[in-house]
Order: structure tokens, then sequence, then C-alpha cells
């Protein structure tokens, strides 16, 4: 079936109590035990699992063509569930630019754990290969990366874990299954910020893992969803899951706006470089042509000016909106090395934009007041 109608259908089924066709909220947190002592419909207490988790974690599975997803609280959380399955002394493959996030999570919350870190260019291949170990575990990418927008080579990647016998992971935020699907392309794992694009409105965190096959560390994954509780309430299961009913229509607008922004600033004399894989001149964009349908809603721009520039071109927009995350109906702008704080690797002349689901030539409008 195609991605349009999965993610309306996928997961949910009519309320057989009721006739609902939109899936009601399961609050209770316990659920009652036959005479027998089994469970008859698969759910005993909803740290295990919910009703509404499971109805959005079949859904996410399918969008991907996934064998099954776990549902967490946060991006974070399934990023710190999957690291947790390591062993002290394994060593990760990480982008040098991946989300700064899990640099921190790796360095401040694992650093006691003996864990062995290589961030590599992941768009030179070479060296991804040259930073294989005996001891790797664990290969990451991210695709377009966060906040530059690089694009990482994903059948490549994943042959050269596979060699390592190591699992990759690929964080699909700012793709979303709509624009690539990393099992395509032997990818092991998914991992997406559904706080994002999946979920749509900025009004619910949530992340997930998505997987290909049955491995080791997802089981680990699963252990520590369930032991450590890091799980999402059903409310926030049946917000994300809404959310997908209308994430191709949300995303195929968005991308289509960002391209023509992505355009409009390459032309603007004010901007030193445009950072978005749909324009000819980007260095992945022949690789993002190949394993991506569309470009996405993500772009980042450097200015001419430095850092005192590029914030005060932030402090001017009038319809978008200065706020960090991704992936809603609100244009979003940030002067990204402020949100990423001292340790950031990110050029201090950059803003990024999410773009929302605002008319483009007001976007475009904007963008040309605040550039002045
Ligand atoms: C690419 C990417 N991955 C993961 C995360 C973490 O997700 P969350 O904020 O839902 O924990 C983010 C958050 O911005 C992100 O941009």
């Amino acid at each position: 079936m195609h991605i349009e109608t999965l993610a309306v259908h996928a997961g949910r089924r009519t309320d057989s109590a009721t006739g609902a066709v939109v899936p009601p909220i399961y609050l209770s947190t316990t659920f009652e035990r036959a005479p027998d002592g089994e469970y008859p419909h698969g759910f005993s207490y909803s740290r295990e699992g919910n009703p509404n988790r499971r109805c959005l974690e079949e859904c996410l599975a399918a969008l991907e063509g996934g064998m099954e997803a776990l549902a967490f609280s946060s991006g974070m959380a399934a990023a710190n569930a999957i690291v947790q399955g390591l062993e002290p002394g394994d060593h990760i493959i990480a982008p040098d630019d991946v989300y700064f996030g899990l640099r921190r999570l790796i360095g401040e919350v694992f650093g006691k754990w003996r864990l062995e870190v290589s961030y590599i260019d992941m768009t030179d291949l070479n060296a991804v290969h040259a930073a294989v170990r005996p001891n790797t575990r664990l290969v990451w990418v991210e695709t377009p990366s966060n906040p530059l927008l690089k694009i990482t080579d994903l059948p490549a990647i994943a042959a050269i874990a596979r060699r390592a016998n190591a699992i990759s992971v690929c964080d699909g935020t700012f793709a979303t299954p709509v624009f690539q699907r990393p099992f395509e392309w032997g990818i092991d794992m998914v991992v997406h910020s559904t706080t994002k694009y999946i979920g749509g409105h900025s009004d619910v965190l949530g992340g997930a893992l998505i997987t290909r096959f049955q491995n080791y560390l997802f089981e680990r994954a699963r252990k520590s969803l369930h032991l450590g509780g890091a799980v999402p309430s059903p409310f926030d299961c049946w917000l994300v899951l809404r959310g997908v009913d209308t994430l191709p229509c949300r995303v195929r607008a968005q991308a289509e706006s960002a391209g023509r922004i992505a355009a409009f600033l390459k032309s603007h004399p004010a901007a030193e470089a445009v950072h978005y894989p749909g324009l000819a001149g980007h260095p992945g964009h022949a690789v993002a042509a190949r394993q991506m349908t569309g470009f996405g809603g993500m772009l980042s721009f450097e200015l001419r000016g430095g850092r005192e520039r590029a914030i005060e071109v932030a402090a001017r927009v009038r319809v978008f909106t200065r706020a960090t995350s991704l992936g809603g109906t609100h244009s979003l702008i940030e002067h990204r090395a402020s949100v990423e704080g001292p340790s950031t690797r990110t050029p201090q002349n950059l803003p990024r934009i999410s773009v929302g689901l605002e008319n483009a030539e007001d976007l475009i409008g904007d963008l040309s007041q605040a550039l002045g």
C-alpha cells in the first residue's frame, strides 16, 4: 500500500465496542486478567504496553516498512535506549555534526560507560571505513543532518556497518518516511524524534525506534523501555498518531516551500552559503536525489557579517517565530550556535529554518525584509 494510505489506516481499526472511527484514548494503567490468569487482549500494565501505544507502533513500523517499532517518550529516550544496549568498551561511529543532544548524551551520561566514539564526516566514506575498529558495534547516521543538512550515502554506510558486524541506525527525523525509507537502502534500524514532523504540530514530545529485523540492540531497547519506563502517555501516542494522518500532505507542502525559500536565499547577496539538499549545487544533491523522494522542509544558511548579523536577522522576522525545534505548522528560525551552547561546532553566522505551512510568498517576503 502507498504511504498516504498507510498514514491514515496502519495500526488503526474501528473500535469494536462503539464503532468509533478515530481510536479512543485508553487511560487505564491496568488490564483485567481472565479467570485462567491470562491477559486475553495482550495488555497487563501500561508501562509494558497500552492500546494507543500499540496502534502508534504498528503504524510507524508500516510507514518505514520495518518489522517492529517501539514508541518512546522522546527522541532522546529512544537514542538513550539504543546506547544503553552497548557493552562498556564498545565503539560507536557517529557523524561529526550529529544532533548535539546525542553527542552530549554519549559524553555526559555514558562517559562512565567507557564507550569509544569516533565522530566522523560521514560524507567521506573512506574516513568512515578507516574508523572501523574490531569493537565497532554501532554506526549512527543522520541524514539530512542537523543543522548543516549534510547528506550521507545510506547504502554505502549500511555496507560498511554490515562488513564490520555492527548495527547501522539512521536518524530519519529530518527526512520522515515520506521522503526516505532507510530500510530500502540496507540500514538496520531507524530512529525518529516524533516530536518533529511525525507529530507535526509542536504539541507533543515523542520518539520511536523501528527495526528491519530481530537484533540484540532492539531487544535491549525494548527492555530499557519496559523496565526503565521512558514510555509515552496514551494521549501522547494519540496525538502523534493523529499527526501521522496528514504527514505526507504536510511534508510535501513544507518541502515545496523550502525549495522556493532556498532558491530565494541562494540568489540573495546577504547569504554566503545556503544548505539545502534540493539545490543543484549542494554537495550531497546527487546522493539525496538517489535516496530521497523529496528534500524536506529544513534548511540553514550562512550570512555575510558573522554572528551579530545572523542574530539580527533572526530578531527582525515577523511571520517566522524565533524558536527551536522543527517540523510543526509554524515556520521557525533560530540562531543555531546559541541553542547548542559554547561547545558548538555550528558556524556562528548560521540561522536554521524549519519551514511551516504558511504561504511561501509570505515567508519569502518576511525573510526579504529581515535581510534588509
Ligand atoms: C535530528 C534529531 N534527532 C533527535 C532529536 C531529539 O528528539 P527529542 O527532542 O524528541 O528528544 C532532535 C531534536 O531536536 C533532532 O533534531
